[in-house]
């Protein structure tokens, strides 16, 4: 039988990063009843104590859960390490410069993880997510399938959100994923996007609620792609929704319930391309991925795809 330690253990997730996204995550977190023990680490550790000790005084309200502070040590067991650490922009820093910070900062954590021999998954959320999911797997030297990014997870939500809007449509009736580079040339998988168990153009035609759907299309995808733009504009920082789709992630992982989801995975072949992560549809479990969904897409699907890939290649070559 196994000791309580064991069966604790067995849902650790460790997260990295106490800043908005790590700490909102963990809120949502213990409130999902998922993980048995979280653990939060930064380098400011005046923050993670407060942190902890916000959260713990919910604990009343909560499932059963332990939240404490960790050390590097605390890798070693944990069933997933959730790494949402990263440095701001500075005054006069460019992108290329704050890119090389953090992967500087993930790659580390990475390193790290792996030394301590954890045997989980590492999920990643800092951005360039795609970029530095790459460079986690890289310096972790594990097999792709337990190094994954949180890719286009979120951004398929809020493509959800709009289209339940403009259809009238629960939300949980959409099927729909934005898929490539979570970045700026991310783009809607038409294609697989099902309303009802219909495909979208099929159930336009039983709608018929608006004209000019082609437009319509246009605009909704540029809504998604702006999002965190509006959002940063209004309120300086992302972090509800995110820490809402890294529950999500950690369900399917914990849960072993191989849920289908936009994650942002190494593909080596798959979709016609090599050595870059970015986000596909795959089936996700206790072991990481499970499968990688490799179905062909239409055929400017496939273009934009190609150039979300040709894209992140670039950036990974400029860290070199
Ligand atoms: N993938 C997504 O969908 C998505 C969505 C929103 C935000 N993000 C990204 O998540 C990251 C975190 O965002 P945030 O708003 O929480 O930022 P934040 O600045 O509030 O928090 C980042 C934290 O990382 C910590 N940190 C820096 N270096 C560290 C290290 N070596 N070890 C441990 N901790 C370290 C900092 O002390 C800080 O507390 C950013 O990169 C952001 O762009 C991703």
């Amino acid at each position: 039988m196994k000791t309580k330690e064991e069966a604790v253990q067995q849902r650790k997730v460790v997260v990295v990063g106490a800043g908005a996204v790590g700490a909102t995550y963990c809120y949502a977190l213990a409130q999902s009843g998922l993980a048995g023990e979280i653990v939060l680490i930064d380098l400011n550790e005046e923050l993670v104590k407060g942190q902890v000790l916000d959260l713990v005084h919910g604990q009343p309200f909560f499932p059963p859960v332990i939240i404490r502070s960790g050390t590097e040590s605390d890798y070693a067991g944990a069933q997933l390490v959730v790494i949402t650490a990263g440095a701001a922009q500075k005054p006069g820093e460019t992108r290329l410069q704050l890119l090389k910070k953090n992967a500087g900062i993930v790659g580390g954590i990475a390193e790290s993880v792996a030394k301590q021999g954890c045997r989980g998954v590492m999920l990643i959320v800092s951005n360039p997510v795609d970029v530095l999911t790459y460079v986690a797997l890289k310096r972790s030297g594990w097999e792709r399938e337990r190094v994954i990014g949180s890719g286009t997870v979120l951004d398929s939500a809020r493509f959800r959100h709009l289209l339940g809007k403009h259809c009238d449509v629960d939300v949980h009736n959409i099927h729909a994923y934005f898929l490539g580079e979570h970045g700026d040339s991310e783009f809607a998988a038409w294609s697989m996007t099902h309303v009802a168990g219909i495909p979208i153009g099929q159930y336009c035609e039983v709608c018929g609620k608006c004209e000019g759907w082609k437009d319509k299309r246009k605009e909704i995808e540029q809504q998604v792609r702006d999002s965190a733009d509006h959002i940063i504009d209004s309120k300086g920082s992302t972090y509800f929704a995110v820490g809402l789709a890294l529950v999500k992630i950690t369900g399917s992982i914990l849960r072993n319930q191989n849920s289908v989801l936009p994650v942002s995975i190494y593909l080596d072949g798959e979709y016609g391309i090599k050595d870059v992560c970015l986000s596909v549809p795959c089936v996700v479990s206790v072991n990481g991925i499970e499968k990688i969904i490799d179905t062909p897409l239409a055929s400017d699907e496939h273009v934009a795809l190609m150039h979300s890939a040709d894209i992140l290649h670039k950036a990974i070559e400029s860290l070199k």
